[in-house]
This record gives structure tokens, C-alpha cells and sequence, in this order.
């Protein structure tokens, strides 16, 4: 047996580039993490201002895969997840508004500094979670566009600014988007284009980011036959969005325009075309109007928000 186990380490070791392997509770093999995955860590975390210490357990002796806010693949060892949201007092404990003392703890604790290319080492990374953090202001770098492996990308509420880099429509296998929030600086786009190559897209926020340049905002969007949720909620919609003839938006279930610039419902007719809709909510806008039949044809809708609606 224990020559076995011997021959099935060895053969391990040749097929992966994992340095260590170490033997677990006797019979269950963990990989532990390689050295320049855990170098790449290193040099993100020299970048990261962490005023509450949150990475303290990301020091250079030790396996990777044990450090807090990452997770491994099992089998090879590879850095597959990134969590680095921070979680805010109201999710933690029984929040009071204006408990000063949880939310000086909670901006405390937000992440902020710059953010290392040296991720681009991390060539398995799926998933990345930098909500909820403290950028300052600064861009979404470019270089994300390029961690090809994403499929989760949630960069909500951390502080962003300027324009979205057109790069990350190189990011074909992401099924979770979430710019939105990032209403401290302004966040916008000169052009939608680049979303249409996100063909696995099932999740969309672009919340508060300023759309009101991209022309295209609607073409762009209407590609995703597999966008399940979308969520444009404060975009600067513009004014004029011609009659679409057909929506491809077959399974979205979910959809939110509210606050934009839409002055009656004739020029966002191509929602009620929505037939799998179950959530819309166009609230805050400048809608004036009658309520158009089209309305009766989303019939699995059961949350509507038209507040003020004139
Ligand atoms: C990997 O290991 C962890 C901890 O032992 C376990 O919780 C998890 O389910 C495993 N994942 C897979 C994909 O085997
Ligand atoms: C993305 O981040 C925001 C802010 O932290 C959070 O509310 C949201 O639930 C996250 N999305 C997912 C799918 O976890
Ligand atoms: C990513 O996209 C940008 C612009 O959309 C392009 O210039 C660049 O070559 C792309 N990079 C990769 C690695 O595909
Ligand atoms: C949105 O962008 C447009 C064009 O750049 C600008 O005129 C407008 O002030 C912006 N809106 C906000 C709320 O920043
Ligand atoms: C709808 O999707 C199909 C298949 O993805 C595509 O060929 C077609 O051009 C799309 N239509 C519009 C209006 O975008
Ligand atoms: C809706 O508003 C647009 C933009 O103001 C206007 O051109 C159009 O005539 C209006 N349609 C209806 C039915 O009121
Ligand atoms: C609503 O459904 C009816 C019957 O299927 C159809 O004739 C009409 O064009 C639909 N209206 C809209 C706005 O999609």
C-alpha cells in the first residue's frame, strides 16, 4: 500500500507543476500551493494598503492555499479564487444607522492602494472579489481584460473611477460582471462595442456608471441570449433609443432601469418583448404617460416598481 500511495505521489508530481504535495488525514491528497503563485500573492499584497491587517496570514513561509480569501484547486494547487470583499456592519451584526463606531471599523478594514499585474501570474484565477474596498478613484487596470480564466468579476462599490477599459471584452468566459456602485468617482463608457464578445455573460451591473455617451448601449446589450440579470440603474440613460424589432434578451429574468433620463414608455417598448421577465423596476425616472398594453404581455411578472410615474 504504502508503495502504491509512493508511485501514485511520484506520478502526481510529474503531471503537475505543484512543488509539494503532503498526505492529509492518510489518505487524502492535498496540493499544496506553487511558488510563483504564491510570489504573485506576495507582490499584490506589497501593493495592498490593509490598515487592519486582514493579510496577515499571507507571509512567505507557509502554503498558499491556507491564506485567507483564497482557495485552491484541490488536485493541482492552482489559485482558482480570490475573495477580498469586505463585509459592511449591516451583514456582521445588528446595525443601527449612524453607529459610528461599526462604520469607522468598516472603512477601516475597506482595502484600498494599487492592484499589482503580478495577478496576471495567476493564469487559473476565476473568480476575483474586490467589492466593498477603498480604491481611491483609481482605473479598473487594464491588464484584467487579460486573466483570461475569469469567470466571476465582481469589482461593486470599491471605489473605482474613469472609464471602463475596453479591455475587458477580452474576458470570454465571464458568466458574473459587477461594475456598479462605484458612484464616489464617476465611472463611465464611451462605447458599449466591447460587451458584445462577453457571450457567456449571465449577470450584468453597470449601475451608476455614466452611459450616457454610449450611443450603442442597447445594440450592445441586446446579444446576450444567456443574460439572466441586468441592472442599469442610474446610467444616464440617453434620451433617444430607436424602436428595436427583435430582443434577444430571450432568458433575462430580472431587469432594472430605474433613474434614468426615459420620459415614456413608447421609447423602452422592446422591454415588454421580455417575456420571461419576473422582476422589472423602472422607478425614478421622468415617465409620463399612459401604461401601455404591452405590460399585460410579461405575464410571469410578479415585482413591477413604477414609482414615480406621472
Ligand atoms: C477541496 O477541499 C476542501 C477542504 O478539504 C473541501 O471543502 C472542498 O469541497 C474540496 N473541493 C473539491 C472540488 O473537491
Ligand atoms: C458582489 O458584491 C456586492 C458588494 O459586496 C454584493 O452585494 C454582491 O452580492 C456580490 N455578488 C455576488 C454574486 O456575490
Ligand atoms: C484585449 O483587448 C484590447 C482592446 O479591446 C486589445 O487591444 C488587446 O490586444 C486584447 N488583449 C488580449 C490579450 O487579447
Ligand atoms: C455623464 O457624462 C456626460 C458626458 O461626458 C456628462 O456631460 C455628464 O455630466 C455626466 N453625468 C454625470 C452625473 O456625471
Ligand atoms: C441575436 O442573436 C443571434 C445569435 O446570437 C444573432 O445572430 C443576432 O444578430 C442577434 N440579433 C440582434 C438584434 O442582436
Ligand atoms: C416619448 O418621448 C420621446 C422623447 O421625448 C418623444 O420623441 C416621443 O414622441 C414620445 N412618445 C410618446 C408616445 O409620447
Ligand atoms: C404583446 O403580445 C401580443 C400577442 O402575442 C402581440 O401582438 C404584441 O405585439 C405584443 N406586444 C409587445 C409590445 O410585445
Amino acid at each position: 500500500m504504502a508503495r502504491f500511495i509512493f508511485l501514485l505521489l511520484a506520478f502526481l508530481i510529474l503531471i503537475t507543476d505543484v512543488t509539494i504535495i503532503s498526505i492529509c488525514n492518510g489518505n487524502s491528497v492535498h496540493a499544496v500551493c506553487s511558488e510563483s503563485e504564491k510570489k504573485a500573492l506576495l507582490k499584490f499584497k506589497q501593493g495592498i494598503v490593509d490598515r487592519t491587517n486582514r493579510l496577515a496570514s499571507w507571509v512567505s513561509d507557509g502554503d498558499c492555499c491556507r491564506w485567507t480569501g483564497i482557495v485552491c484547486d484541490n488536485m493541482t494547487g492552482h489559485v482558482i479564487e480570490l475573495h477580498l470583499r469586505t463585509t459592511p456592519p449591516w451583514e456582521v451584526h445588528y446595525y443601527v444607522v449612524d453607529d459610528y463606531e461599526a462604520d469607522d471599523a468598516y472603512e477601516r478594514s475597506r482595502l484600498g492602494g494599487k492592484i499589482s499585474p503580478s495577478l496576471l501570474h495567476l493564469k487559473h484565477l476565476s473568480y476575483l472579489d474586490l467589492s466593498n474596498n477603498d480604491f481611491g478613484g483609481i482605473h479598473i487596470p487594464k491588464f484584467f481584460g487579460s486573466l483570461g480564466s475569469l469567470q466571476y468579476l465582481n469589482l461593486s462599490h470599491a471605489k473605482f473611477g474613469g472609464e471602463v477599459p475596453h479591455h475587458l471584452g477580452n474576458l470570454s468566459n465571464l458568466k458574473y460582471l459587477n461594475l456598479g456602485n462605484n458612484y464616489h468617482h464617476t465611472m463611465y463608457v464611451e462605447n458599449l462595442h466591447w460587451l458584445s464578445s462577453l457571450s457567456s455573460l449571465e449577470y450584468l451591473d453597470l449601475s451608476y456608471v455614466n452611459l450616457s455617451q454610449a450611443s450603442n448601449w442597447f445594440h450592445a446589450l441586446n446579444t446576450f441570449p444567456s443574460l439572466v440579470e441586468l441592472h442599469l440603474s442610474y446610467c444616464q440613460l440617453p434620451y433617444q433609443v430607436n424602436p428595436i424589432a427583435s430582443v434577444n434578451l430571450s432568458s433575462l429574468a430580472t431587469l432594472s432601469l430605474s433613474q434614468n433620463y426615459f420620459q415614456n414608455l413608447s421609447m423602452i417598448n422592446w422591454v415588454f418583448g421580455l417575456k420571461n421577465l419576473i422582476s422589472l423596476d423602472l422607478g425614478d425616472n421622468d415617465i409620463e404617460g399612459p401604461i401601455p398594453y404591452g405590460l399585460r404581455n410579461l405575464t410571469l411578472l410578479n415585482h413591477l416598481d413604477l414609482s414615480n410615474f406621472k
